[in-house]
This record gives structure tokens, sequence and C-alpha cells, in this order.
């Protein structure tokens, strides 16, 4: 193979141009890591439904050219100076949120926020301020600190960690966020007990990881609540018990589910980004304990309500970021537990294409009938 190490690398990205229109295959130049900085080859990466949030324009501080991209797995090309926890050749996962392990929140275990986030989402830049992308002699930006949709990526140190190299790369890039993120609200967020009730609102990716972390916890039922019925039939490998439609209802949700649990349930999980099914999901948790947990994203600009009576009387409404996971430390750990079948991972894999049908990755998604798609990059 031949030495790249500091050299410009050419290769093949979608870069998205603009709001709402299709991805492009383009060829871009992708600049040698700086000090603190990996370059990695992508080898596969997922499509997420956050992605798709970006490229709709919903964060409008966010400046065009960039690459998408943050459910990747690939191999460590070269390192830049002063980087420890990486080598050329590792296997590895960019992690979306970062670990520093020096800020504020890095330093708390109550929390998985990490202080770089800010400028890697909104800005789309290095720490020194440049993009080490290039397209037709114009820098393209980053994305959450990663950009998958490439055949080579830099990241920094701190937003990137070493897995198991026997551990398939075309698998286990969806631990990226998805499954991470699901898993993690039910097992470290709402810690979900033995014997208890739980619903989960949306059957995507991340819904029905959920179901598997109540199923580990021990949960009695995990009630999926979906307008796509498909989905109640298919939740059941994760752990679903039974599956409610709001469409066959003419009473709201929360009244169904309250009275098929004699009183509402212990743990709830929004995983849409409805700030409308945030509200039904407080209010079907039992009264005095009940815990309702918001992990889908609802468009920039939303609020969520209810009546205070509902929080007074001991409801509880908190939220989840990666499954509360911090991120270097955790993804390492999770592709063990799937390499030793305690999680699953290859069953939220429902298609696989290239790169340059990367927009079809899109389109499945939207129209409800794939789970996660992963996409080759060579
Ligand atoms: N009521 C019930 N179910 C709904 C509703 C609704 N009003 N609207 C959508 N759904 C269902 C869809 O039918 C689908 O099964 O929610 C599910 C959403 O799944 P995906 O689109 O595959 O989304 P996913 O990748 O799981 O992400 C969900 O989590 O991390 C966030 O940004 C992500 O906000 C997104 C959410
Ligand atoms: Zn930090």
């Amino acid at each position: 193979m031949e030495d790249t190490t500091g050299k410009v690398i050419t290769c093949q990205a979608a870069v998205a141009w603009e709001a709402k229109k299709p991805l492009v295959i383009e060829t871009v130049e992708v600049e040698p890591p700086k000090a603190g900085e990996v370059r990695i080859k992508i080898l596969y990466t997922g499509v997420c439904r956050s992605d798709a949030f970006f490229l709709n324009g919903s964060d409008p501080r966010k400046p065009f050219p960039f690459i998408l991209g943050h459910e990747g797995g690939g191999i460590v090309e070269s390192v830049g100076e002063g980087v420890t926890t990486v080598k050329p050749g590792d296997h590895v996962i960019p992690l979306y949120v970062p670990q520093c392990n020096e800020c504020k929140f890095c330093k708390s275990p109550k929390s998985n926020l990490c202080d770089e986030m800010g400028i890697k989402y909104v800005k789309g830049v290095m720490p020194d301020g440049t993009s080490r992308f290039k397209c037709k002699g114009k820098p393209v930006y980053h994305l959450m600190g990663c950009s998958t949709f490439s055949q080579y990526t830099v990241v920094t140190e701190t937003s990137v960690t070493k897995v198991n190299p026997s551990a398939p790369l075309d698998k286990v890039c969806l631990l990226g966020c998805g499954i991470s993120t699901g898993y993690g609200a039910a097992l470290n967020t709402a810690k979900v007990e033995p014997g208890s009730t739980c619903a989960i609102w949306g059957l995507g990716g991340v819904g029905l990881a959920v179901a598997m972390g109540c199923k580990e916890a021990g949960a009695s039922r995990i009630i999926g609540v979906d307008i796509n019925p498909d989905k109640f039939e298919l939740g059941k490998k994760f752990g679903l018990t039974e599956g409610v439609n709001p469409k066959d209802h003419d009473k709201p949700i929360q009244d169904v589910l309250v009275g098929m649990t004699d009183g509402g349930l212990d743990f709830t999980f929004e995983c849409i980004g409805n700030v409308a099914c945030m509200r039904a999901a407080l209010e079907s948790c039992h009264k005095g304990w009940g815990v309702a947990t918001v992990i889908g994203v609802a468009p920039a600009q939303q609020e969520i309500s209810t009546r205070p009576f509902q929080l007074v009387t001991g409801r509880v409404w908190q939220g989840s970021v990666f499954g509360g996971w911090k991120s270097k430390d955790s993804i390492p750990k999770l592709v063990d537990s799937y390499m030793n079948k305690k999680i699953l991972v290859d069953e939220f894999v429902s298609n696989n294409i290239n790169l340059n049908q990367i927009n079809e990755a899109f389109d499945l998604m939207h129209s409800g009938k794939s789970i996660r798609t992963v996409v080759k990059l060579w």
C-alpha cells in the first residue's frame, strides 16, 4: 500500500452543497491531520435521521457545503503530533459526542456531554478554525466532528475510539449513534427496573434499541407506540411485548395506555422528535413515580408543554443524548457486548448499498421500510 502519511489524499465523498438537495458524489481532497487530529479511512457508514435533519437545513447556523455522516467505522491512516490513544492500522469508530476528558462535563460522572460539541456541530471546522476538506478548490465543512460520508476523513483524537479489530465494521459502525442511543437511554438514563412496565414512542432504530435495553433490564411489559403497525411484529425480536397504533383509537393515546396499565407506565421513551408525543409519553406515566425520557430531536424553535400538576404529582420528565454513554470509554465496551452476543446489531441492518447510491438511503429512511441502511465506501 502506498504511504500517504503527510500527503493530501484525493478520494470520493458525498457532498451536501445546498439544503434539501440530493448529495453529490465528488472528488475531494483530504488534508493530513494536524496536531491532535486523526485521519481515518472510512469503510462503512450508517445513515441516520440526524443526517437528514442537517441536510434539510434544520440548523440554520450550519454553513454549506459540508460532508454528512456520523455512524462510521474505519481504519486509522495516520495521526497528527501528540496523538496517543490511536495509531495507524487501528480499527476505530468516530464519535459525534466527543470525550475530551478535560472539560467540566467530561470530569463529571453525571453527564456524557463535552464542551467540544458546540464548535463541531455549528461551525463544522477543526479546533484551529479550518476545514481539512476541499472540493473544486473550495473548503468543505465537517459535520458533527465525524463526516463519515467520505472515503477519508479527519477527526480530533477526542472524537474517535479504538475498537476490537475482529468486530465487523459493516455492523458495529451503527454503534456510533442510533443503537447506543436507545439502548443507553433505557439502561443509563431511565435505569429501567426489573418487572417494570415500559412504553416506547417510535419504533425506528432508536426505539427498537430502547426495547432491547428494557428487555435486558427485565421489564415485564414493553409496549411499542407507532403509527406504522408493520413495526410491531419486527419489534418482537428486540423485546417488544405488544404494540399500540394511536390511529386505532378515538381517545388520546395517554388515556388508552393508562387504561391498559392500571394507572400508567413506570417508564416511557419518546424516540420520534414529535412534541405532541413527548407530552403523551409524560402523561402516560404512572402518578408518583413514572419517568418519561425524551430522546427524539424536535425541530428547532418548538416547545413542549403539559400541566405542571403532572410533575407535582411525581412524574419525571428528562432527556438523554447518546444514551448517556461517555463515548470514547463506552463504545469499545459496546462493541465487545456485541461480540459476546449480549446485544443485537446485525438485526438493525435492513439494507446495504454503495456510496454512489447514498441518496437512496434517505429515501428508504423516509419510506419507513428500513431500520438502518449501511453504506459501503469502497
Ligand atoms: N406517532 C407514533 N409513531 C410515529 C409518529 C407519531 N406521531 N410519527 C412517526 N412515528 C414513527 C414512525 O412510523 C417510525 O417507525 O416513529 C418511528 C421513527 O423511526 P425513524 O424515522 O427510523 O427514526 P430513528 O432513526 O429511530 O430516530 C428517531 O431519535 O435520535 C433521534 O434524531 C433522531 O429524532 C430522531 C429519533
Ligand atoms: Zn469534554
